[in-house]
C-alpha cells in the first residue's frame, strides 16, 4: 500500500464474494478512502476522447472522482493531463467543460499555465518599484501542477494520478481490449451529443447496474417486449482475469422469442403493444458481426456501449456519498452514411435518463440507496451464478458484480472475515 492510502482495517468485510455490506453506499468515512485509495489509486480513469481533442489548444476539463484534471493537447501534438488546479491558492484552473486556448491564466491573480500544464507566469512577481512579490528563492518549474500519466485505447483517453499503475494493456487485459477494438478500432468517433444525468445513488449501485445482465431484460421490459434482449438469446459475460473489468454481450435471435421461459416467470415478454413507429429498432450490423448488444466496463467507472446501433461512452463520477453524475456521450464514425447516422440519432431514444430501455436504471440506485436507509448492519446476496467472479456463457448470474467486489474490497484495504 502507498502512503497516501488511507487504511480501512478497521472495518471488516465477509469473505464470500456474494455478501456485500450495505454500509459501503452509506459511509461518509468509507467515501473520502475512496477518493484516494480507487481514485487517486493505481488504476485508471477515462477521461475524454482523443476526437474531443482534435486541434492544438483544445481542452476538456473534467475529473477523477472528485478530482478536477485538465486534458489538452499542445501544439507539439501530444495529449496532456494536469491537475485542474492553481498552483497559488487553488482556484480552479480552466472552468469549461470544453474549450480552445492557447494558455490558461488563472482568474484569481493571473498566474498563467502553459498547455503542458508547467506554471509560466506570476502576476506582479518582481513586485512593484523594488516592493512585495514572490521573493528571490521561489521557483515556477517547482509549483507547477501535477501530470497525470496517460493512455490512449482506441481513442480512448484514460488517465490516473498514480505513476505506479501498471500499463494500460496489462491492466485491461487481451479480452477487454479486443471488445473494446471490436467497437471502436480503426474508426474516428464523431460526438453526436452528450448529456450528464445526476443519480440520486452512491457511485457503486450505478456500476453494479452495469455489471448487471441478470437484470436488464427483467427490469427493462421495452427489451423484451420487442425482442432486442432476452436472456435465452446468444450471449455472454465475460470476466476479466483480476475481475475489475467485465463485457456482457448478446445476439439477436428471434427464435429466442418463442421460449416459454419468460412466461413461467411471469415476465411480459410477448405482448399487443406495437411500436407505432418500428423503425425505432431497425439496425444495421454494426462491424460485421451479429452482435447486438455489447456493454464493457472498466473499473472503477467507465462504460462503452453498444445497445444495436448506439454506441456511447458513460463515464462515472461521485459527487457524494449518495449522488452520482453520469456523463453520456453519443457516438457516431466519420465513415457512417446519413442513413446509419440516422439510425443512431433515433436509438439514441433507446438510452440515456429518458431512454425507452434505460430510464429505469437512472431510478432503480435511488430505490436501493432509499431501501437499505435503516439496514447498513445487513448485506446484498450476489450469488446468481455461484460464488465465483469468472466469465460465464450463461448472463443468468452476478458474477462480474463479484469481481468489482473483489477488487474494491482490495483496493479499500477491509480486513477479511474468514467466518463470514
Ligand atoms: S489562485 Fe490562481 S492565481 Fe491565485
Ligand atoms: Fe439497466
Amino acid at each position: 500500500m502507498s502512503e497516501a492510502t488511507t487504511t480501512m482495517a478497521a472495518r471488516e468485510w465477509p469473505q464470500a464474494l456474494s455478501k456485500v455490506p450495505y454500509w459501503v453506499f452509506q459511509d461518509a468515512e468509507v467515501y473520502r478512502a475512496e477518493q484516494q485509495n480507487i481514485f487517486h489509486g493505481p488504476f485508471w480513469s477515462y477521461l475524454c476522447l482523443e476526437a474531443e481533442l482534435g486541434e492544438p489548444g483544445d481542452y476538456c476539463a473534467t475529473f477523477i472522482g472528485e478530482q478536477p484534471v485538465l486534458v489538452t493537447r499542445d501544439f507539439d501534438g501530444e495529449i496532456y493531463a494536469f491537475e485542474n488546479r492553481c498552483a497559488h491558492r487553488g482556484s480552479l484552473i480552466a472552468m469549461d467543460h470544453y474549450g480552445h486556448a492557447k494558455d490558461f491564466t488563472c482568474v484569481y491573480h493571473a498566474w498563467t499555465y502553459n498547455l503542458q500544464g508547467d506554471l509560466t507566469g506570476v502576476a506582479f512577481e518582481e513586485g512593484i518599484n523594488g516592493k512585495g512579490g514572490m521573493g528571490s528563492d521561489f521557483c515556477k518549474r517547482a509549483h507547477s501542477p501535477r501530470r497525470l500519466r496517460l493512455a490512449n485505447v482506441h481513442g480512448l483517453i484514460f488517465g490516473s494520478l498514480d505513476n505506479d499503475v501498471p500499463d494500460i494493456e496489462d491492466y485491461l487485459g487481451q479480452e477487454i481490449l479486443d471488445r473494446i477494438e471490436r467497437v471502436l478500432g480503426g474508426r474516428k468517433p464523431v460526438v453526436l451529443g452528450r448529456f450528464t444525468q445526476n443519480l440520486p445513488n452512491n457511485w457503486k449501485l450505478y456500476i453494479e447496474n452495469v455489471k448487471d445482465s441478470y437484470h436488464a431484460s427483467i427490469l427493462h421490459l421495452f427489451f423484451t417486449t420487442f425482442g432486442l434482449n432476452k436472456l435465452n438469446q446468444k450471449g455472454g459475460i465475460v470476466v476479466s482475469e483480476s475481475g475489475a473489468h467485465h463485457v456482457s454481450w448478446s445476439a439477436i435471435n428471434r427464435e429466442a422469442e418463442s421460449g416459454e421461459h419468460y412466461k413461467d416467470q411471469k415476465i411480459r415478454s410477448d405482448s399487443e403493444y406495437q411500436l407505432e413507429d418500428p423503425s425505432l429498432v431497425d439496425s444495421f450490423s454494426e462491424v460485421g458481426d451479429d452482435i447486438t448488444l455489447q456493454i464493457l466496463s472498466v473499473y472503477p467507472g467507465f462504460v462503452l456501449q453498444q445497445i444495436q446501433n448506439s454506441i456511447a461512452v458513460r463515464q462515472v463520477l461521485p459527487t457524494g456519498v449518495d449522488t452520482t453524475d453520469l456523463h453520456w456521450t453519443y457516438l457516431g464514425f466519420e465513415e457512417d452514411t446519413e442513413e446509419q447516422q440516422l439510425v443512431r440519432m433515433k436509438q439514441s431514444n433507446l438510452v440515456g435518463p429518458a431512454g425507452y430501455v434505460s430510464m429505469e436504471d437512472g431510478a432503480i440506485g435511488g430505490f436501493v440507496q432509499r431501501g437499505i436507509a435503516g439496514a447498513s448492519g445487513e448485506f446484498a446476496t450476489v450469488q446468481m451464478g455461484g460464488q465465483e467472479a469468472v466469465s460465464s456463457e450463461s448472463r443468468v448470474t452476478e458474477a462480474s458484480i463479484r469481481g468489482f467486489w473483489k477488487v474494491y474490497r482490495e483496493a479499500m484495504g477491509f480486513s477479511i472475515e474468514e467466518s463470514k
